[in-house]
């Protein structure tokens, strides 16, 4: 059988990514990776999942090995709705759908609300996971730039005058790839055309705890609430996605959408038909560990303090290695920095030579909507150790220094 005449047309626009190829080789321990979005190991609360998994098997063992509501675990869908409350902005627990990772979000959203050729507006460059999950529907995706403060809002007002989009995506809090986040004013400003323009937007939030200088921004949704004087989510156009791989561990895989009840309906049909439910014993044990509020704190204050401390590290070391010409953004939390290099210069072929000397990163150019970004890459700063990330990056500066010699 040739399969290649089989697959349905959808596929065309499935690829894997040629990078991915390269970073195969990032595996190897004498490489020094900085190229996933994965948070430290050596930071997950390892005994604390394994007493938790002990209490739920001894305790609640035969619930949580069994089929479960596609919603998800009522207690965990209440930690959730009690955590995204506030003030008189309260969310009920109907209004969370728990998911499998935050990224089946993204996937189940396509399904229910995205038809093909659909206007679809995006940052750039914006996050490839989605492009990946929304990619099939052959959209047609509108790009709002972005500067260091993240999505110009001045710019995105004239291009909804002009015509209606189904949806707007957008990571507001130190996006993937940039790392950049959006101002309050910004914030404000969005929501108000959000209402304006009665504006469906997915608010995509995996790294908004994970704050190194300032206060926690208000989110997009809180803005909508507060825009719309509202205090039910019920009225409000944003569908939120949290998770808690960046907080607690990705392994477990477990996520959450908040929404207006007839989209989170939907979206359980949806799901339904995709996987029954997330997995029941992760949320149970997701639960036992974070019905701890000392806990939960205590883990989310040592995991910003670590982080800000390897960011400061390897923007102090860019900066006293990096040459001339070469740029990068400076995020206040989060997990990246995107680089840019002077025009022309190519960052898959820095790849190719900086893997020649153990060192790996994504090019962001497949992040990007139109033929551009060839010129950027992302470093993540979560994952390498305090001493790899300084040999990383000098090794890094020197290849971008002799290349730059040569070009
Ligand atoms: C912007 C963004 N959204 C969603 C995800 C998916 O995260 P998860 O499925 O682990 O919750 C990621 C993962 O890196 C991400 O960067």
């Amino acid at each position: 059988m040739n399969w290649d005449t089989r697959f349905a047309h959808r596929t065309q626009q499935m690829k894997r990514s040629t990078v991915r190829e390269i970073l195969k080789l990032a595996v190897r321990p004498d490489v020094i990776s900085f190229g996933g979005g994965l948070p430290a190991p050596e930071l997950f609360p390892v005994e604390r999942i394994e007493q938790a998994a002990e209490t739920v098997l001894a305790e609640r063992g035969r619930e949580a090995l069994q089929y479960s509501t596609t919603e998800g675990m009522p207690e965990l869908r209440e930690w959730v709705a009690a955590r995204m409350s506030r003030g008189s902005f309260q969310i009920d627990p109907r209004n969370i759908l728990i998911v499998s990772g935050s990224q089946q979000g993204l996937d189940l959203v396509g399904r229910v609300l995205l038809d093909e050729r659909d206007p679809v507006l995006v940052e750039n460059p914006t996050y490839v996971g989605m492009l990946s999950a929304w990619k099939p529907y052959e959209l047609d995706f509108h790009a709002v730039p972005t500067d260091d403060d993240g999505l110009i809002v001045d710019a995105l007002e004239p291009m909804l005058r002009q015509q209606a989009y189904k949806l707007m995506y957008s990571i507001p809090s130190f996006q993937n790839p940039q790392g950049t986040t959006l101002t309050a004013p910004r914030r404000r400003r969005l929501a108000e055309l959000i209402v304006e323009h009665d504006l469906p937007f997915y608010e995509d939030d995996p790294y908004g705890e994970l704050v190194y200088d300032g206060e926690k921004m208000p989110t997009v949704l809180e803005c909508e609430a507060a825009a719309r004087g509202t205090t039910s989510i019920d009225d409000c156009n944003v569908i939120y996605a949290g998770s808690f791989s960046k907080i607690m561990t990705p392994g477990l895989r477990v996520g959450w959408i908040a929404a207006a009840f007839p989209v989170i309906d939907k979206l359980v049909q949806a799901k339904q038909a995709s996987d029954m439910h997330a997995s029941t014993l992760s949320q149970y044990i997701i639960y036992e560990v974070i019905r701890d509020a000392g806990f939960v704190e205590n883990h989310i204050a040592k995991l910003r303090q670590v982080y800000k401390g390897r960011r400061d590290l390897m923007l102090q070391t860019m900066a006293e290695q990096f040459p001339e010409g070469v740029t990068w953004t400076h995020p206040t939390g989060g997990l990246f920095t995107m680089v840019t290099l002077p025009e022309g210069m190519n960052a898959v072929a820095v790849l190719e030579e900086s893997v020649k000397h153990n060192v790996a990163f994504v090019p962001t150019d497949s992040f990007f909507i139109g033929d551009t970004g060839h010129n950027t890459f992302r470093l993540n700063f979560s994952n390498a150790r305090e001493e790899r990330i300084v040999e990383g990056i000098t090794r890094l500066g020197q290849v971008l220094k002799e290349m730059l010699v040569k070009a």
